[in-house]
């Protein structure tokens, strides 16, 4: 038997439309897929798969179903085999009960001991009258507090440790749980203390972690709970539970940085809202929206590094196909401090004007651009260029007349532009390099930028990649300056566990160039399926090596045509033969 938490959980990490996908071809139509029925022959699709109820339907031979009899039914195998593959597909581990003594969902007591620290966190804010004055000082009401379930944890070292213990859980209990940290004495203490402390929920409502801010200006501001079994950042969104709770309206939904924005929305009725709590959002955070909404209206932080978290944001979330937006907040205010400084009103207006995403982009182009500078005008008309440049027509039209009236340039001149763009040769390293991360891509990017990313993503990820990786390639193999300082970053911090080496070397990266190189890396679809590493990097590295030799073989072509011209026929039959080699290396690559 397995527990019906398990079953929950497999059917909950595998989206259906993932799943269904990788057998048949599906199409997206209105809010549905759907696509050719593969359990009878069709020449029309009549097989629909529904993303927000997980289900499957055929109205032609009315077979239907969820992920997990979609498994059994196309694999044809009994329910505890589909359940285990789909299993092993999320990275599940499947405890099966024994058949007399009933175990419970492993994680049930993680779920558990949170519960109760919360209500002990609300029972301590409800008997302290600073904790909660913090609260109402921020214009947080009783009902609010009640409903997020907020608290405080007091200014003690074991306060909690001893509340949970007279509840009968163990300090492994509570470590497990993050609630409590070991010093190198062995003693145990509280990790949230004199913290007003929000809870965690997950999409269903049980209590994963905290986080707790610090009631003055003290640092760090907010302290969250580490990774256990049960809270696993970025699969997570902060108030996805009240919003759904609430009917997600429109299939909209806000993201906002933090708690207290979250929390403010909320609480003035708009409560399509979830926070991602300062991190960049994940592809798991964007799956995991998917199922409720199709439009995605982001608002960070108008700070640098809110704008940077902005971007990345913005490109997963195109990247898994929903209609994104961008809200400002004027005045340099977060959300919270702005509904409350403004009102519902004022906030409803600015989700109403949130920029499309081109529109957002184009703005972006044009920060700083002083328009009576020629060189400024120039880059500025470039960038924009290219953000249009993979429109339709129409849009292009549109988006072309905007530019051209902003920037007092003629609509052909920019039209000129992008054509050629588009006709540029697409081995120009210079512009390679320094296109925004932001801007479309205009050219296919050489191979070899892939591949030096897929090494570095591979290290990263694998440990026996890395092994392999570092006894057949030195940092110099690699072609671009940020991979070789991003190679470094990795090597030095192998030891490190795979989320710490993460924000280790994206706090490392000291150049714009090797932090957007960065974000490539962890961002790109990087596919393997049997772990042959050695095959992979031999295929990885002869992409370089070819790169290599055609840079070669470009500037000794150059050369002999110079000694051509000059005469110098001995110096060219140097060269021709170094040619003939450099050609003949190529054939065997
Ligand atoms: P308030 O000052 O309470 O309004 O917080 P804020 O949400 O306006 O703060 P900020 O914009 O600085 O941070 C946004 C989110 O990032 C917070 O809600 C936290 O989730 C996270 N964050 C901020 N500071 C820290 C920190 O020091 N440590 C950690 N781990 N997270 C932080
Ligand atoms: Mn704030």
């Amino acid at each position: 038997m397995i527990s019906e938490d398990t079953i929950q959980k497999v059917k909950e990490q595998n989206d259906i439309v993932d799943v269904i996908s990788e057998s048949v071809r599906l199409k997206k139509s209105g809010r549905n897929y759907s696509g050719l029925c593969p359990f009878h022959h069709e020449k029309t699709p009549s097989f629909s798969v529904s993303q927000d109820k997980q289900i499957y339907k055929c109205f032609g031979c009315g077979e239907a179903g969820n992920v997990i009899t979609f498994v059994m039914k196309y694999r044809n195998l009994g329910f505890t085999e589909a359940l285990k593959l789909l299993a092993e597909r999320a990275n599940i581990q499947i405890e099966e009960e024994g058949q007399k003594t009933v175990r419970k969902d492993p994680y049930e007591r993680l779920y558990k001991i949170n519960t109760e620290a919360a209500r002990f966190f609300y029972k301590n804010l409800q008997g302290s009258k600073s904790s909660k004055s913090y609260f109402l000082g921020r214009g947080i009401t009783e009902g609010t507090i009640r409903r997020f379930g907020l608290g405080y944890a007091l200014d003690n070292w074991v306060t909690l440790l001893k509340y949970l213990k007279s509840k009968g859980y163990s300090e492994l209990d509570m470590l497990n749980a993050g609630l409590i940290i070991r010093n190198e004495k062995g003693n145990y203490y509280d990790r949230f203390r004199n913290r007003v402390m929000f809870p965690v929920f997950d999409s269903r409502g049980r209590v994963i972690g905290f986080g707790g801010r610090v009631l003055d200006d003290s640092k760090p501001k907010y302290l969250n709970s580490p990774e256990t079994a049960v809270f696993k950042k970025g699969t997570n969104l902060y108030g996805l539970n009240f919003s759904i709770k609430n009917k997600i309206e429109d299939r909209t939904i806000i993201i906002v940085e933090g708690y207290m924005d979250c929390i403010s929305l909320h609480q003035y009725g708009i409560t399509n809202v979830v926070a991602s709590l300062g991190t960049a959002l994940t592809i798991n955070q964007a799956k995991l929206l998917k199922r409720y909404v199709d439009k995605v209206i982001i608002s960070y932080d108008a700070d640098l590094a809110g704008q940077s978290a902005t971007i990345r944001g913005l490109q997963i979330l195109k990247g898994e196909g929903f209609d994104v937006r961008v809200l400002t907040v004027p005045q340099g205010k977060d959300p919270d401090e702005y509904i409350r400084s403004n009102g519902r009103d004022a906030f409803l207006k600015l989700i109403d004007n949130a920029l499309p995403l081109i529109d957002y982009k184009i703005k972006r182009a044009k920060e700083g651009i002083d328009l009576n500078n020629h060189e400024m005008v120039i880059s500025f008309i470039k960038n924009a260029a290219e953000i249009i440049s993979d429109l339709n027509p129409v849009e292009k039209d549109i988006y072309i007349k905007q530019i051209s009236e902003e920037a007092g340039i003629k609509e052909q001149a920019i039209y000129d532009l992008i054509s050629d763009n588009i006709h540029k040769n697409s081995s120009n390293m210079q512009d390679m390099n320094t296109l925004d991360n932001f801007g479309q891509k205009l050219y296919v990017e050489p191979s070899y930028i892939k591949a030096e990313r897929s090494i570095l993503r591979l290290m990263h990820d694998e440990k026996d990649a890395y092994d392999a990786i570092i006894k057949t390639i030195s940092k110099d193999q690699f072609i671009m300056e940020s991979h070789k300082k991003i190679f470094d970053l990795i090597c030095e911090n192998i030891d490190l566990d795979h989320k710490e080496r993460q924000n280790r070397i994206e706090l490392n990266c000291d150049n714009i160039e090797s932090s957007k190189e960065w974000t490539h890396i962890l961002e790109m679809e990087l596919i393997y399926e049997d772990e042959d590493f050695e095959k992979l990097i031999l295929d990885f590295t002869k992409e370089i090596k070819k790169y290599r030799l055609e840079e070669s073989k470009k500037e000794i072509m150059n050369k002999i045509k110079q000694c051509e011209l000059n005469g110098l026929m001995d110096e060219s039959l140097k060269l021709a033969q170094e040619l003939i080699y450099i050609q003949k290396e190529l054939g065997r690559l």
